[in-house]
């Protein structure tokens, strides 16, 4: 009897997850076993839904984003007494050897438990724009989720220029930093603050203050947002808390703008940047890395080796364990940070 796959994309939607699952079934289906695809993540295998991925056009699909098996946040961990049991059974039903989760540290961290408590066999790829995901270097949706952030604050300096303004970039990243830094300095923003660093508007003004003395008619500050504002050593930013108990986050560009402007009087406007970092087509790299990943992925199903996830370790493709992947938000370091220092804050001071 041959091999039967099944395999979910969870979390929310990156750039990249149609290429993995196009890497995964090439090589899957290649070896003669066959591919279940659930949808909308883990929702799929508590409800049974399903779609058969036998017939897909995989070297068509792997230039589109989004996920062809959508996605969801949903958990099984969510309500564990009943919800486990039905992935369980799910997995008996379709008599399958092996289920392939492609997701982030909600996703990934569902398919951990249930290898280790219920001995599934799972296997992980990385994904996340986030970027968050440790013993990974990167996650594929990064880079291109850079790019959109990248060219959105190219593009806003004509704007910014033309009316002598700031232009305050909110990115996505929950609480990590890691797109706002690699869109700000690679658009050289004036100004990035990170959730990493607490970001004091008195130093932020400061800093603006000497460009525009310094003869500079606009500027950009690109915001992660996460960043938690503060003004007079109080918080500025939201005290609410997710379903995970961590600070809610969003709002952070319009409070950054909102004061530069009755601080400095100099006119400032703010945006929103959202789901725009996630949608539209992969990057060429965001492309390769995901189809590798998932051929990665394909080949632990088939040496049987559970409990692991693709990732990339200085340059090249490793197995890890996925424990070690979920064990800790990867966040910037102080290594990341000192290296451009200059561009984030604190710059000394304060
Ligand atoms: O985790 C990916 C991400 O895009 C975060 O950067 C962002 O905070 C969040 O998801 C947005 O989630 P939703 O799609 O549920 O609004």
């Amino acid at each position: 009897m041959s091999l039967r796959v099944g395999v979910l994309t969870g979390g929310g939607d990156a750039p990249g997850l149609n290429a993995a699952i196009c890497g995964l079934g090439r090589r899957l289906i290649a070896a003669g076993a066959e591919m279940i695809g659930f949808k909308d993540g883990w929702r799929g295998m508590m409800n049974d839904s399903t779609r058969s991925l036998q017939d897909a056009n995989f070297q068509h699909l792997l230039v589109y984003g989004g996920t062809l098996l959508g996605s969801s946040g949903d958990n099984p961990y969510r309500d564990p007494a009943t919800m486990v049991p039905k992935v369980l059974e799910n997995f008996r039903k379709h008599r399958l050897d092996a289920l392939v989760a492609i997701g982030g540290e909600g996703t990934l961290g569902a398919a951990d438990r249930l290898w280790r408590e219920h001995q599934l066999p799972v296997v992980g790829v990385p994904k996340t724009i986030d970027n968050d995901l440790d013993a990974t270097d990167f996650t594929f949706g990064f880079f291109s989720a850079v790019e959109v952030a990248t060219r959105a604050m190219d593009d806003l300096r004509s704007t910014a220029d033309s009316h002598g303004r700031v232009m305050v970039v909110e990115c996505m990243g929950r609480h990590a930093g890691w797109i706002t830094a690699y869109a700000g300095v690679a658009s050289g923003a004036e100004g990035i603050l990170v959730p990493e660093r607490p970001a004091h508007l008195e130093e932020l003004c400061a800093n603006l203050e000497r460009l525009r003395a310094s003869g500079k008619k606009s500027a950009i500050v690109a915001v992660a947002e996460g960043t938690r504002i503060y003004e007079n050593g109080v918080c500025l930013s939201s005290m609410d808390k997710d379903e995970f108990g961590e600070y809610q986050t969003g709002g952070a560009a319009f409070t950054v703008a909102k004061k530069i402007q009755a601080r400095l009087g100099w006119e400032a406007r703010h945006l929103v940047l959202g789901h725009l970092q996630r949608a539209g087509k992969p990057i060429a790299f965001d492309r390769i890395f995901a189809l590798r990943l998932g051929a990665r992925a394909a080949r632990l199903v088939l040496e049987k080796r559970y409990g692991f996830m693709a990732a990339m370790r200085a340059g090249e493709l490793v197995d890890v364990p996925l424990q070690a992947a979920v064990a800790a938000r990867k966040v910037l370091t102080d290594q990341f940070l000192d290296r451009y220092e200059g561009f984030f804050l604190p710059i000394g001071g304060l």
